[in-house]
């Protein structure tokens, strides 16, 4: 009885220290791997494997559904002003263009198909003198008819057709060698100024936008949660009354930055195949490359009437889905210039005097 009492006794104080030896050695192996794991003590002592890691275009990659991994949104700065060569192919292209008349316009006016509006916009431009107002160029995109002949107004405006050499929206945007204007009004067939108006947003220019397009219709441009940027008419709430765009439906701009959006840099080139290959977005392309070269902002002019817009039942901005597309287009430009460069500006010049 006793013997047997001893025997278990013995048993259990084996079971014992069989148990404690193994609690020490998970405890000692577990601080082995703390202390391993842990900073090192100095930074010289951290070494980082050498494995060179595969260069993938996450983009390429198909897409996995429940993976989201491949269609992250990529995010991009601003665009900073470290950008020596750019700039300097605008200062080439500004020195270029001095010679010109700087206290003259020229019109270049995009058509295509709408003889109707064509005409009508044309009466009212050339109802009455517009100072400032040196010549008309119509870019005839409608390759199937021949334009009609050039004329010279009443009001003495010498008026141009130009055929471009191919249907395409970069062809507005051309800086035509016969200019002989710093400043282009780029302007659509189906909408205007009304005349004296137009004068007025021609001086504004002069005074306050040689460095910004200028003109009548503003855009906006906003990140959603995720990030990517959304296309948008821009409103007034008080958080958002801002625009970072003015499309170039009607808008000033320095031949300079025509020169530039024509030019052999290889991003332009990009942006340009990008325009023919969507057909859109030469306008938001004109913005990016301005405020890319004066991180500025444009600037937004107001006539004592409203801008006059025919809004036709045809035309690029009444297909559905114009908003997304455009909205692709913010996306897909960010990226070529690698930052956003777009900026926003809260103010606006209205022409006329408040009474107080
Ligand atoms: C400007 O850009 C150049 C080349 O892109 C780079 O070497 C330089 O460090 C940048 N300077 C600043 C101040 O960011
Ligand atoms: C402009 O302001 C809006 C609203 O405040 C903001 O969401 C947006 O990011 C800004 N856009 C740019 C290009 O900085
Ligand atoms: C790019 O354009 C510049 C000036 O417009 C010209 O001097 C240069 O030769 C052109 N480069 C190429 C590769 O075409």
């Amino acid at each position: 009885m006793v013997a047997k009492y001893i025997a278990s006794l013995r048993a259990l104080a084996a079971r014992r220290v069989v148990t404690l030896v193994a609690a020490a050695f998970v405890l000692a192996s577990v601080i082995v791997i703390l202390v391993r794991l842990g900073p090192p003590a100095k930074l010289n002592d951290l070494k980082l494997p050498d494995v060179k890691l595969p260069d993938i275009d996450m983009s390429k990659l198909p897409n996995i559904p429940g993976f989201s991994g491949s269609h992250e949104p990529e995010h991009y700065e601003k665009c900073d002003r470290n950008i020596t060569e750019p700039l300097k192919l605008w200062k080439a292209a500004q020195q270029k263009y001095d010679k010109l008349m700087d206290d003259k316009f020229t019109i270049a006016m995009q058509t295509y198909k709408r003889p109707k509006e064509l005409d009508e916009t044309l009466r009212v431009i050339l109802s009455e003198k517009i100072a400032s107002l040196h010549e008309i160029v119509i870019i005839w995109n409608n390759l199937e008819e021949k334009p009609p002949g050039n004329f010279k107004s009443e009001t003495g405006v010498p008026v141009r057709y130009r055929v471009s050499e191919r249907n395409s929206l970069n062809m507005k945007l051309l800086p035509d060698p016969d200019f002989k204007t710093q400043a282009v009004l780029l302007s659509d067939d189906d909408v205007y100024y009304k005349p004296q108006d137009l004068e007025f947003a021609f001086q504004t220019w002069r005074k306050f936008g040689q460095h910004r397009l200028t003109g009548a219709l503003p855009r906006c441009a906003t990140p959603d949660a995720e990030g990517n940027w959304g296309y948008g008419f821009c409103s007034k709430d008080s958080n958002q009354d801002v625009y970072s765009m003015i499309i170039t439906n009607l808008c000033f701009s320095h031949m300079s930055f025509l020169d530039y959006y024509s030019s052999n840099n290889t991003v332009m080139q990009k942006v340009r195949d990008y325009v023919d290959d969507h057909f859109n977005c030469e306008d938001i392309a004109l913005n990016y490359v301005v405020s890319y070269l004066t991180g500025t902002g444009p600037l937004l002019v107001k006539g004592r009437d409203k801008y006059v817009n025919y809004e036709p039942a045809q035309g690029i901005s009444k297909k559905p889905g114009h908003l997304e597309a455009r909205s692709k287009c913010l996306n897909d430009l960010t990226k070529m210039f690698g930052c956003m460069p777009l900026v926003n500006e809260t103010a606006h010049i209205e022409r006329g005097v408040i009474v107080l």
